[in-house]
């Protein structure tokens, strides 16, 4: 409700727009020209650049990017969006994935960790007593989303090839697995209203500012 998509269509190109047309549900229509509108302004304020010129372009696998550099920096994005909010991460020189998911209370998380988590998650999550799964559930979802978006590869690597852990007290530093000869790494960013976030980078230590 803090945001009117009206106000945010004058920053997408006629190519977002017509996407956003054909975006059926109104609630993603909205998080669609929200989320893309808030980003591009950043980056354009970033870049002092005017919001039309911020162009995005797609890799092989559909992850937005950009090819303008801050200072000789390259610069990457990430958005997640679910409910009313968004998550935006930016990011210099590194790889970034963020992930942000509304809790459905009614959600079968049996059939969708036995469809989406590999051998060890299903393992961890059935040890644990009856009414921590849904959370331990979520967790793994948002965990395992920013590790395939910082990626770039989406669903395409397959989310049952490799293992997050699912306990929130792991919070700080999970290395979740070699990829390119590179050591991934996730955190919990913000636990609010029923939604979990995660964001997965590249680098060993950074520091992580958030504004909301
Ligand atoms: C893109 C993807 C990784 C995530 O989609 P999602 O969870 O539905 O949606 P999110 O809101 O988190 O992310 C969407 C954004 O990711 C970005 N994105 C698209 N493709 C991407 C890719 N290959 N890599 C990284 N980011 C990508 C886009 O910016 C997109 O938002 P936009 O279209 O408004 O610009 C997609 O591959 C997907 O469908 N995942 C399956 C979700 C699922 O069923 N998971 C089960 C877990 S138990």
């Amino acid at each position: 409700d803090l945001f009117n998509s009206d106000d945010f269509k004058e920053f997408l190109s006629n190519d977002e727009i017509n996407r956003a047309n054909k975006i059926k549900i109104v609630e993603k229509r909205h998080q669609f020209i929200i989320s893309r509108g808030v980003v591009k302004k950043l980056l354009s304020t970033l870049l002092k650049k005017e919001v039309d010129q911020i162009e995005f372009l797609y890799s092989q696998y559909g992850k937005p990017f950009i090819n303008e550099k801050y200072n000789n920096h390259a610069i990457e994005f990430n958005i997640s969006h679910s409910g009313i909010y968004g998550l935006i991460a930016i990011t210099l020189d590194n790889k970034i994935g963020v992930d942000i998911q509304k809790i459905d209370p009614e959600v079968d998380y049996n059939s969708l960790s036995a469809r989406f988590f590999s051998d060890n998650e299903k393992n961890e999550l059935m040890k644990l007593d009856k009414n921590k799964r849904k959370d331990a559930f979520y967790l793994g979802w948002v965990r395992k989303e920013s590790f395939i978006k910082a990626i770039g590869m989406g669903v395409a690597y397959g989310l049952d090839r490799f293992s997050v852990s699912l306990n929130k007290n792991d919070n700080a530093n999970i290395v979740i697995s070699d990829f390119e000869n590179k050591k991934w790494h996730c955190y919990d960013l913000i636990e609010f209203n029923n939604y979990k976030t995660a964001l997965t980078t590249c680098e060993n230590k950074i520091d992580i500012v958030i504004s909301q």
